[in-house]
């Protein structure tokens, strides 16, 4: 099987699967986050060596106070739940987007996080919280500016600023929850990705469902322009 080596997914559909099982929207944010426990296991076993989730958008704020301070909840839930399984797996924890403005509380589990898993091999795993694409490409430019440097920006500019200067770029992106739309996820990154949507809601997109998606990549021709 034809593995990629970056595979970014927008975890979507917490708050209908919810609604499908007759839970408030929290019940879906919680079973989620046991998922990406299972996701990012699969994919460390199938050899993928970047798999970056978005967790909370940049636009994500518009939501109630009380579902954002339950989503800043989640990822102590996460890493006290499961950080011990990852240190296992060798998988180390990263993250992308602007942390300055989260929960004191949110930023210093994250970071915990961080440097425990920081000499692990295997697979990164990137959350993406309190990210945007667009809000990427602006501090990549804003870096080159602060570098004093006056001239013009060229793509490698942006490629060594960008949030994920040291990862490969984005080969699949996964969209769970059938919204055709990439939500200022990874703009830059997805340029060339293969792009899968499926109608599973996220915490029921499993491991074999994962497995399929992958198969899938497998089967795409990717011409980056060219001819075959
Ligand atoms: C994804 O599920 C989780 C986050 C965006 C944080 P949603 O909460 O967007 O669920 P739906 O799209 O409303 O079903
Ligand atoms: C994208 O999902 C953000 C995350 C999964 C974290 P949203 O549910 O926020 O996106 P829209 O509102 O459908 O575009
Ligand atoms: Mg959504």
């Amino acid at each position: 099987m034809l593995i990629p080596n970056h595979v970014a997914i927008i975890m979507d559909g917490n708050g209908r699967w919810a609604q499908k099982m007759g839970k408030p929207r929290s019940y879906g944010h919680y079973f989620g986050t046991d998922n990406v426990r299972n996701i990012a296991i699969e994919a460390n076993r199938l050899g993928v060596k970047v798999l970056t989730l978005y967790a909370f958008s940049t636009e994500n704020w518009k939501r109630p106070q009380e579902e954002v301070n339950y989503l800043m909840s989640l990822p102590a839930l996460f890493i006290d739940k499961f950080l011990k399984e990852l240190m296992e797996k060798d998988i180390r924890i990263s993250t992308i987007g602007d942390l300055s403005t989260l929960p004191a509380s949110t930023v210093k589990v994250l970071q915990k996080a961080i440097d425990e898993t920081k000499d692990n091999k295997s697979m990164t795993l990137i959350f993406a919280i309190n990210y945007g694409g667009r809000d990427d490409i602006v501090q990549a430019v804003n870096k080159v500016i602060k570098s004093g440097e006056v001239r013009e920006i060229s793509e490698k500019d942006i490629n060594v600023n960008i949030s994920t200067a040291q990862y490969p770029d984005v080969d699949f992106m996964i969209r769970t929850s059938l919204d055709y739309r990439l939500s200022n996820f990874l703009l830059w990154q997805l340029s060339y990705a293969e792009l899968y949507f499926t109608d599973c809601y996220w915490p029921e997109f499993d491991a074999e469902r994962f497995d399929l998606a992958i198969e899938e990549y497998g089967r795409r021709q990717r011409r980056f322009g060219g001819l075959k």
